[in-house]
């Protein structure tokens, strides 16, 4: 099935199988989400990445049919899917925030209910449940019951089930979250796995996750796309922006360099980033193209300020995240 379904994902490579078009969704007051427009293309991995209460489980809540939109459309697999709801959940697999597992059920009985709930054809099923438990590494667990299963082994269970059916399309929201950092490692890769036969949606408020696992990251705040690419394009649209680090070897003169840092045009976000000893550390946002190096070093030694380092470095992901979002909220909240 696995060979089957990769050679089937390489003729369909550039297809899109999911596209949202202006979606909205108000509860009361709230704009939850906000004219949201996005595609997915067959096999890759997009992420969601926001922080808590951007919208990102209201998003996934409307492509698996939990609730449809206020306004605006979505197409799974060129189906519009609020025509016929029923026909796009069954290309569709969902691991939801908190999923409730019934802890008196054995990891297979559960999964076997599950298969039946979805109309899994019985000559089919047995084949199924045991390739998804051993893809998963459930095959050792899977005559316990599910109460006694760790968190990590849970989460597997959770997976387990949104992949019942082989649907084409499987969606999970925070799948890491709550786990330890071993458990998380195993989930990723579990993910990038699953993720080179079918098309996924993932969530997350935790950056690394997404430059390790997903193909492409929509970042979403307050309801809203505020970006969208690759790590590499998103790095890339900031370019016109660099960050400059300066270490200086006397904590005492940590005031006059802050001083002057500030007194320079064009330097932005000016901040301590560490300080060891007698050792602090500044950095800075600069426009491209304005290297402000050689002021600093002047200005250091004309207050004899001990330079240790300077240097220009480009913006982490994290970096260009934190100033999305911050940027974008300000606006918002200038408004
Ligand atoms: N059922 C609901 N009723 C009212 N408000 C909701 C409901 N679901 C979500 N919200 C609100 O919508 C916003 C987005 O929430 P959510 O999609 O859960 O964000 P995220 O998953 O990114 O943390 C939040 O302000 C949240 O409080
Ligand atoms: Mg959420």
């Amino acid at each position: 099935m696995q060979v089957e379904r990769s050679a089937l994902l390489q003729d369909r490579k550039n297809e899109v199988m999911i596209s949202v078009q202006n979606v909205s969704k108000h509860f009361g007051q709230i704009k939850a989400l906000d004219q949201i427009s996005f595609e997915v293309k067959c096999g890759e991995i997009l992420g969601f990445l926001g922080p808590n209460g951007a919208g990102k489980t209201t998003a996934m809540r409307i492509l698996t049919g939990f609730f449809p939109p206020t306004s605006g459309k979505v197409w799974i697999d060129g189906r519009e899917f609020f025509k016929d709801p029923r026909q796009a959940k069954r290309t569709i697999g969902y691991l939801p925030e908190t999923l409730n597992l019934y802890p008196d059920m054995r990891v297979r009985e559960f999964l076997k209910f599950v298969a039946e709930l979805r109309q899994v054809a019985g000559k089919k099923r047995r084949s199924h449940l045991d390739e998804i438990l051993s893809r998963c590494g459930l095959w050792n667990v899977k005559h316990r019951l599910i109460g006694f299963l760790s968190k990590g082994y849970r989460q597997r269970v959770g997976l387990a089930q949104a992949l019942i059916g082989d649907p084409s399309v499987v969606i999970l929201d925070e799948p890491t979250s709550g786990l330890d950092p071993k458990q998380i490692i195993e989930i990723r890769s579990l993910i990038r796995e699953l993720g080179r036969e079918r098309t996924l949606i993932l969530s997350t408020h935790i950056l690394p996750e997404v430059s390790m696992v997903c193909d492409r990251v929509l970042i979403i705040n307050q309801g809203k796309v505020v970006a969208s690419g690759t790590v590499d394009e998103l790095e890339a649209g900031l370019k016109e922006q660099h960050q400059i680090y300066v270490a200086i070897g006397d904590i005492g003169k940590k005031e006059d360099a802050l001083n002057l840092l500030h007194s320079l045009e064009g330097a932005e976000q000016i901040c301590i980033t560490d300080e060891k000893a007698q050792e602090v550390g500044f950095s800075l946002i600069v426009p491209k193209g304005l290297d402000l190096r050689p002021i600093i070093s002047r200005l250091f030694v004309e207050h004899q300020i001990p330079l240790l380092e300077i240097r220009s470095a480009r913006l982490s992901l994290e970096e260009i995240f934190m100033k999305i979002v911050v940027d974008e909220t300000r606006s918002g909240a200038a408004l």
